[in-house]
């Protein structure tokens, strides 16, 4: 059978050998590290099973290791390593995501038994928890196996996939997964920006270029040099400014604005979009060239709906995720009822639900009655919505507004997202019917 690798950082060396001493013992491959940035290059070479990580550290604390990992995979386990009365350093870490903490000093029975169980605890098997992606249906699966093929060509990315389904978790697993992890990934949403300042932003410009440009400024093309640019919402990128990111696809360069000279960069693309290209080059919104360079490598997330294997691992890892002390489980009938919920927000709406009961329940088990008080109503989107009889145009029109604003907690850009439109969109039709906006306090 293949060894289970334990890696344990600790700047105290005594310290870190008898816990490595120990973890032989039990069979297990036991690496070390002194610090977090070895922890980290350490992790990224040989990917270990569970963590075991001191709290004061060199160049940090053992909290953000911590945290940095949770936003690697959310189920790695991770047990922190506390000084005797520091009980609240152990709670933040429990809160962090540690599976669990022990207080120096410990016998190392203890330690043997907080490793077996989080072993044996984790939720599923390692190789699909790889990157944060969690998931264990063939799509998901899938996923995974065109991550780890294509972390390390250059080719263009464009991940598709409804609201909230996953596709900027895709992209950076894209970029963890491949030789570029050490280097910028850099993220920018191409509906969230007016299109000249969108350019501005790509692609820099030098001082005086257009009024205002007060001093140099780098763009993201240049920022993600030798990492990955993740264009998100590129379907909602001008027209006007698409063949100018063409021309970087195909030159490899960038020009500043306001400046001569191009630059060669090494740059990723991974694009994602919400909606059908196709459909916005049928309507001229979207060039077909732009969208064949961007589409080279073709990743399509499906609904949760579509994979409801997944659901109960997501749920528990939500649960597990923001449970307070005590730990949060799921009966049986309440997660056949979140099973057969539709999930039109997609993985986005089950973390929020889950993270409501959460706040209600802090820990213990979540009944039937929890989700009924809880589950959000559907909002089916646009496309697949049939208005009741009578109601007119306009009526529909707001009702789904206040539906979609409801449903993102008032967040103007995600009740855009789910309604699948721009955010200035939105804005101009909440003018329309009369709607205050949510984040303009009068
Ligand atoms: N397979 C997954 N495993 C773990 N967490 C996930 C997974 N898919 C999505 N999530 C979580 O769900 C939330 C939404 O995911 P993400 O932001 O990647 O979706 P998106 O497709 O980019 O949504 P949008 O179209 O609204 O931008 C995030 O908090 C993310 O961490
Ligand atoms: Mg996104």
């Amino acid at each position: 059978m293949q060894q289970v690798t334990v890696l344990i950082v600790d700047d105290n060396e005594v310290q870190r050998k008898v816990i490595e001493f120990n973890m032989a013992r039990e069979g297990y491959a036991a690496l070390g590290a002194g610090t977090i940035h070895d922890a980290l290059l350490r992790i990224s070479e040989h990917r270990p099973a569970l963590v075991i990580t001191d709290v004061m550290l060199p160049d940090g604390n053992g909290i953000e290791l911590l945290e940095r990992l949770m936003s690697l995979d959310p189920g790695l386990p991770v047990i922190v390593i506390t000084a005797f009365g520091t009980i609240r350093m152990a709670v933040d870490a429990i809160k962090k995501g540690a599976y669990d903490y022990l207080t120096k000093p410990f016998e190392k029975e203890e330690l043997s038994l907080v490793v077996r169980q989080a072993l044996q605890g984790r939720e599923q098997p390692q190789d699909t928890t790889r990157f944060g992606i969690i998931g264990e249906s063939p799509a998901i699966k899938e996923i995974l196996g065109i991550v780890q093929r294509i972390a390390d060509a250059d080719a263009p990315v464009l991940i598709t996939g409804e609201s909230g389904t996953g596709k900027e978790v895709v992209a950076q697993a894209i970029h963890a997964a491949g030789s570029r992890r050490g280097r910028p990934f850099v993220a920018i949403n191409c509906a969230a920006i007016p299109a000249d300042l969108l350019e501005a932003e790509l692609f820099g410009y030098a001082k005086g270029a257009f009024t205002g440009a007060l001093k140099d400024k780098e763009g993201r093309f240049a920022m993600a040099d030798q990492g990955t640019l993740f264009l998100d919402e590129i379907g909602s990128m001008d027209i006007g400014l698409q063949p100018k990111l063409l021309r970087v696809l195909e030159t490899g360069t960038v020009e500043r604005l306001g400046d001569t000279g191009t630059m060669q960069i090494n740059t990723r693309i991974v694009s994602a979009t919400n909606a059908d290209l196709r459909s916005l080059i049928r309507k001229g919104a979207f060039r077909d060239d732009l969208y064949y360079r961007l589409n080279v490598i073709p990743v399509n997330i499906p609904p949760l709906r579509e994979r409801t294997e997944d659901i109960p691992l997501l749920a528990r890892h939500f649960a597990a995720a923001y449970a307070h002390q005590g730990g949060l489980v799921i009966s049986d009938e309440a997660m056949d009822r979140i099973v057969h919920h539709p999930w039109y927000g997609n993985v986005r709406e089950l973390q929020n639900f889950i993270r409501r009961i959460a706040v209600f329940k802090g820990s213990g088990t979540i009944m039937l009655q929890d989700t009924a008080a809880n589950l959000p109503e559907p909002v089916v989107p646009l496309e697949h919505q049939s208005s009741p009889a009578g109601e007119s145009m306009d009526e529909a029109e707001k009702r789904m507004i206040v539906s979609a604003l409801e449903k993102s907690g008032n967040n103007m850009s995600r009740a855009a997202q789910i309604l699948k439109i721009p955010r200035h969109k939105l804005i101009y039709r909440m003018k329309k019917f009369g709607l205050k906006r949510p984040d303009k306090s009068a």
